[in-house]
């Protein structure tokens, strides 16, 4: 069965709504150790102004630490131009834009209009880049917990104008509204309209249907997962957002089908560890972590 490749999030969705700030020196050795357990790709962090996510106030020095791991692809969040622009001086390798398809939700979390963020993000891509990837997100694709129902109409003509412009394009279910025939449809129908311009999904678990909504787009086609290390995650200009999508969980159960992700977990739960040391306070989730795995489990070849 053809491989998967993981983005680690938490360092971005995670931190970024996190009760405690996690110190910049626990937050480099949490990434080497992600980058140690066999994760290719981590965002790292976002360039928002700090006084709105002091979080990720370190994000530059956190991008620049993390270009120093080999093999490893530093992914940056960026809201505009200004945000774009630290992101290149930092030396991220890909910058991903979050273009939420859900009106309300845009205008909480960039105070733009989904039209008026297309514009931004192509502005950014007008910026000479050279070697940096561009990533159009489309998030709140599957519902927003403010406007409730999001058109698929909608989600389908923004993935189509991002694609003009960006290297790749994600489906982003930033409040876990997605379920699995949802996510079916609405990537075929984005795969239709743009190709394999489509490539990431970007679950979060709040209705516990995180796995079975990333196995529902394995099945469509998709073969890159954003997760996060303990599920952590969630937008802070959303209300009820919560956790991404449990890394350790989403491994398992690849693994387990024989399909590859090039993640040890025994190293991906030492990661772990070093996490939930530097932030003790933050609920953390997963079943693997509390069951193990199973005797004579046999990762993909
Ligand atoms: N990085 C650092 N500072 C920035 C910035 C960026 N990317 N973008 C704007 N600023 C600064 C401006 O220079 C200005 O500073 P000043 O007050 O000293 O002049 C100030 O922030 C306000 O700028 P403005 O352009 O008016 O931004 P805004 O207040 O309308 O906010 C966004 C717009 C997009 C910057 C903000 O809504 C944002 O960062 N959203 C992203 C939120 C997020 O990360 N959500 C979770 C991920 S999906
Ligand atoms: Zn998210």
């Amino acid at each position: 069965m053809s491989a998967v490749h993981i983005c680690e999030v938490g360092p971005r969705d995670g931190l970024q709504n996190a009760r405690h700030l996690m110190p910049t020196a626990a937050k480099k050795a949490w990434i080497r150790a992600l980058a140690d357990a066999g994760l290719k790709e981590i965002e790292v962090g976002s360039f928002v102004p700090p006084k709105l996510i002091p979080a990720m106030a370190d994000t530059a020095e956190i991008v620049a630490f993390a270009r120093t791991i080999p093999g490893l692809k530093v992914v940056a969040l960026a809201p505009n131009l200004k945000g774009f622009q630290r992101a290149l001086e930092a030396g991220a390798h890909k910058v991903t834009f979050p273009v939420s398809a859900s009106r309300q939700h845009s205008e909480s979390n960039v105070r733009m209009t989904p039209e008026q963020m297309v514009e931004e993000v192509r502005k950014c891509a007008a910026v000479p880049h050279p070697g940096v990837e561009i990533e159009g997100a489309v998030s709140t694709a599957f519902g927003c917990t403010m406007q409730g129902v999001v058109p698929e109409d909608d989600v389908v003509r923004i993935a189509a104008a991002l694609a003009e412009f960006c290297d790749g394009v994600a489906l982003a279910d930033t409040v876990g509204y997605a379920n699995p025939a949802q996510v079916r449809r609405v990537f075929r129908r984005v795969r239709e309209r743009i190709g394999g311009k489509l490539e990431g999904a970007h679950f979060h678990n709040t209705r516990g249907l995180g796995l079975a909504n990333a196995l529902a787009a394995y099945e469509e086609g998709v073969r890159s997962f954003d997760s996060s290390l303990g599920g952590l995650g969630g937008c802070p200009f959303a209300p009820g957002a919560s956790g991404n999508v449990i890394t350790e969980d989403l491994v398992f159960m690849f693994e387990s089908m024989g399909v590859a992700t090039g993640i040890d977990l025994a190293k991906l739960f030492a990661a772990r560890a070093l996490m939930t040391q530097a932030i003790p306070d933050e609920p953390v989730y997963g079943h693997m972590a509390l069951a193990g795995l199973p005797k004579g489990f046999r990762a993909a070849a």
